[in-house]
C-alpha cells in the first residue's frame, strides 16, 4: 500500500472509531453495564439499589402559580411516597461512600394522576450526555488483572470528558450527609413551567432541608458505621415530620437548558416553592415506594422536560432496570 492510500485508510478507521466512540448507548446497554458494576441482584435496581421508602406530604406556594398552572402548586396538601438512596448497583456500598445520594418523589394529584421530582443531592451532574455517562460506566470496570478499576484508564476518561469536572469539584469539597434529614436535593436538570396563559418559564429547583445542611467530617467518613442513613431517618421520622423547602431558580431565557453539568449564573431569582413534609419513613422491604418506577419524565399538565438528552435518556434507562425487577430478574 502506497502512502498515500496508507493514510486515507488510517483516517477511514480513525472516522469509524470515532463515530462509535460518540454514538449514543442503548438503555440496555446502559443498564448492563450497570449490572456489570454492581452485580446482578434479582428484584432489585440496577442502580440506587439501596434505599429507605418515606411518605409524607407536599404544599406548594402560590408564588409558584404564576409560573405553572400545575396542580402541585395548588395550596392543598398533596400526599408523597419518596425514597432516598445511594447510588449504583452494588447493595454493600457504605452510607460513608463519596458519591451522590438520591431523593425521588412521587406526588398524588387529584384525579389519580401522578408526578415525579427524582434528585440528587448535588448541583450538577457528572455526564451532558448518555455517551459520557456510558464511558464513565466502561472506565470504571474491574481491569481482571488487578482485580480493580484500571485507574489509568479512568484518568483518560476524566481528561477526555471534561463535562465531568463541574460534579468532580463539588464532590472534592463537600463530603456526605451526616443524615437524609440535612440533605438538600436538586432537580439539575433544567425543566419548563407553563403558566395559565401558555407562557413557558425555564426553571432549577432544589430542597431545602428545614434542620439546615450537615455533612460528615473526614474523621467521620473513617468512622461510621456501613449503615445508619436508613435508621437515622426512621428515628427521627418517629419523633416528629421531618421538612424541606422547596426553592424554585427563575431562568433567563439564554440560560442553558439542555446540559445538566452547567451552572446557571448566581445571580438568578428565587422564590420559595413550597414545604416537603416526611412524617414516616420505613425499610424498602415491601414497602409502598419499592415497586415504583420514578421515573422523571411523569409529569402533570403545566410541567415539561427541556431537551437535555440526560434527562430523556433517564426514562428508558428507568424503564428497562424497571422491568428486570418487576420480572424477578
Ligand atoms: C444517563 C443518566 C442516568 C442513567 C442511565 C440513570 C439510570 C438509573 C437507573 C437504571 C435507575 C434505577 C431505576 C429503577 O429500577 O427503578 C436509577 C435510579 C435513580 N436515579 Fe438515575 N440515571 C441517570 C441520571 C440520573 C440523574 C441526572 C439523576 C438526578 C437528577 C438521577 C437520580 C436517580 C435516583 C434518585 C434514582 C433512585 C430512584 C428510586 O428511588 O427508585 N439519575 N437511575
Amino acid at each position: 500500500m502506497n502512502a498515500k492510500l496508507f493514510s486515507v485508510a488510517l483516517a477511514s478507521v480513525f472516522c469509524t472509531f470515532n463515530a462509535t466512540a460518540q454514538q449514543a448507548p442503548t438503555a440496555d446497554q446502559v443498564v448492563s453495564a450497570l449490572e456489570k458494576l454492581g452485580g446482578v441482584h434479582p428484584g432489585e435496581r440496577r442502580n440506587h439499589i439501596i434505599g429507605v421508602c418515606v411518605d409524607g406530604s407536599f404544599v406548594g406556594s402560590k408564588d409558584a402559580q404564576a409560573f405553572t398552572r400545575s396542580a402541585l402548586f395548588s395550596g392543598a396538601a398533596i400526599p408523597v411516597i419518596g425514597r432516598f438512596s445511594l447510588p449504583g448497583g452494588n447493595p454493600k456500598a457504605p452510607d460513608t461512600a463519596k458519591s451522590p445520594r438520591g431523593l425521588a418523589l412521587q406526588f398524588k394529584l387529584p384525579g389519580d394522576s401522578l408526578h415525579h421530582f427524582t434528585m440528587l443531592n448535588v448541583p450538577v451532574f457528572g455526564a451532558a450526555t448518555p455517551q459520557t455517562f456510558y464511558a464513565g460506566l466502561l472506565s470504571n470496570m474491574v481491569d481482571p488483572a488487578t482485580g480493580k478499576p484500571d485507574p489509568e484508564k479512568q484518568k483518560q476518561f476524566r481528561e477526555t470528558h471534561p463535562d465531568t469536572k463541574p460534579l468532580g469539584e463539588f464532590m472534592a469539597k463537600n463530603n456526605p450527609p451526616v443524615s437524609y434529614a440535612n440533605s438538600e436535593f436538586f432537580g439539575i436538570h433544567t425543566f419548563k413551567f407553563i403558566n395559565p396563559n401558555n407562557q413557558t418559564t425555564l426553571v432549577r429547583w432544589r430542597f431545602e432541608p428545614e434542620d439546615g445542611v450537615k455533612r460528615l467530617t473526614d474523621a467521620e467518613m473513617g468512622t461510621m458505621p456501613a449503615r445508619f442513613l436508613d435508621d437515622d431517618l426512621i428515628a427521627k421520622t418517629q419523633k416528629g415530620p421531618v421538612r424541606w423547602n422547596m426553592i424554585l431558580t427563575i431562568g433567563e431565557a439564554s440560560d442553558v437548558q439542555n446540559n445538566a453539568t452547567v451552572y446557571w449564573p448566581a445571580e438568578r431569582k428565587t422564590i420559595q416553592a413550597g414545604v416537603l413534609t416526611l412524617t414516616s419513613a420505613t425499610p424498602q422491604k415491601g414497602a409502598d415506594c419499592e415497586k415504583i418506577n420514578f421515573d422523571p419524565l411523569v409529569m402533570s399538565d403545566g410541567i415539561a422536560p427541556t431537551d437535555d438528552p440526560i434527562l430523556l435518556f433517564r426514562s428508558p434507562a428507568y424503564a428497562a432496570s424497571f422491568v428486570k425487577r418487576l420480572t424477578g430478574n
